[in-house]
């Protein structure tokens, strides 16, 4: 602030032959205006401004008394003893105001303060998803019979997805996964990307790059273009397994999986093998655990089997002699066995959770339970 803002009431200055009268009344004058202009200060920057411009050294009332010196000698002592009584009175008003202002302040101050003995607040921590969770317990249950994790692209070429597993080209198989195609046409016009409906692709980009012993398990999102329901989303989670070596065989493939259930859901639980269809696999299989809503009772109105007592939770077979040589891999010297599950479905049968949509709606209430 370059000036004061009492500039503007100029006071006229004292001339050498002033009357008594004139002098008085100026200072009256000038009294009137500074309490005037007092009563507007409202912060201590504000008070201070105006104790400069009327108090200073060059203030106006300091100039108005020293313009005493003025008046005959006579007259000085009554002009002088009013000119006195005004500025005393000024500096009063002034202190009275400077108080006021700090006990503002203070109760200000305190109204603001912070109470040190109130108990905190409580902080909401974050956690992992229960998918996440359970990705994580069965992934470590593979990597303790020593199994490896590896991960692949959700974007895929249909060569990877489909014809390297035994699918080819309009192979009525491919209506098994409903398929989300990326929009992009190669120079036949064919779609060859899309979002993975599984994650078997894995199988023969692993087996690319490496000569066996191979074993896998590879977690991820894949996405199918699929009405939902209490046990079937468009966009889930897959575990693909895979081991492939000299030797292997069904047994194997049976124990390593009975051996993932009893460390999953524990030894009471039911596990059982039957015949299923998948292109890359020979024999192929599906396995399924008790139903956990009935009790494996199979009741007709159960919503989660739907009246069989079982759930499946896995495709799984012995990897299909094309699908080894397609990658290079001697199927007269290799054998492997593959599976595939559902991690959220196994989320359900461990927790009673009746219906897989809870995973991804959202809901805190839902996901704070686990
Ligand atoms: N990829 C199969 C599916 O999505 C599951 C599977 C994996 C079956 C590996 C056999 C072997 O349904």
């Amino acid at each position: 602030m370059g000036h004061s803002p009492f500039e503007g009431h100029l006071f006229v200055l004292m001339k050498l032959d002033m009357t008594t009268e004139s002098y008085l009344s100026n200072m009256e004058e000038l009294k009137a205006l500074a309490l005037k202009e007092l009563e507007k200060a409202r912060t201590a920057e504000e008070l201070e401004q105006w104790r400069a411009a009327f108090l200073g050294r060059k203030g106006r009332v300091t100039q108005v008394v020293r313009a005493l010196s003025g008046l005959s000698p006579h007259e000085r002592p009554r002009a002088g003893a009013v000119a006195n009584e005004a500025k005393t009175l000024l500096e009063a008003r002034l202190a009275e105001r400077q108080e006021a202002l700090k006990g503002a302040e203070l109760e200000q101050l305190s109204a603001q303060s912070i109470d040190v003995t109130l108990p905190g607040r409580q902080i909401t921590l974050g956690g992992l998803h229960p998918v996440t969770q359970i990705v994580r317990e069965i992934c470590g249950v593979f990597t303790s019979m020593g199994f490896q994790v590896v991960e692949g692209p959700e974007v895929e070429w249909d060569a990877y997805n489909f014809e390297k597993l035994n699918i080819p080209q309009d192979h009525p198989a491919r209506d098994m996964w409903s398929t989300l195609w990326v929009d992009y046409r190669d120079q036949q016009g064919r779609y060859p990307m899309l979002l993975r409906t599984h994650t078997s692709p894995m199988q023969a980009r692993i087996m690319e790059q490496t000569m066996p012993p191979v074993r896998v398990v590879v977690p991820g999102k894949c996405y199918r273009y699929e009405a939902t329901d209490a046990t079937h989303e468009s966009q889930f989670y897959q575990i693909e397994g895979l081991a492939v070596d000299e030797g292997i065989t069904f047994a194997h493939l049976k124990g390593t999986l009975y051996e993932f259930a009893r460390q999953v859901f524990g030894s009471d639980r039911k596990a059982r093998f039957r015949c299923d269809y998948f292109p890359f696999v020979e024999p192929g299989v599906e396995m399924s655990i008790d139903c956990f809503a009935c009790q494996g009772r199979g009741e007709e109105a159960c919503r989660v089997c739907r009246g069989s007592g079982w759930i499946e939770i896995m495709g799984a077979g012995m990897v299909h002699p094309n699908v080894l040589r397609g990658v290079g891999y001697d199927p007269e010297v290799y054998t492997g066995f593959a599976f595939g599950l559902g991690p959220e479905r196994i989320a359900m049968l461990k927790y009673g959770i009746e219906d897989i949509r809870l995973f991804y709606a959202n809901d805190i209430r839902f996901l704070r339970q686990f």
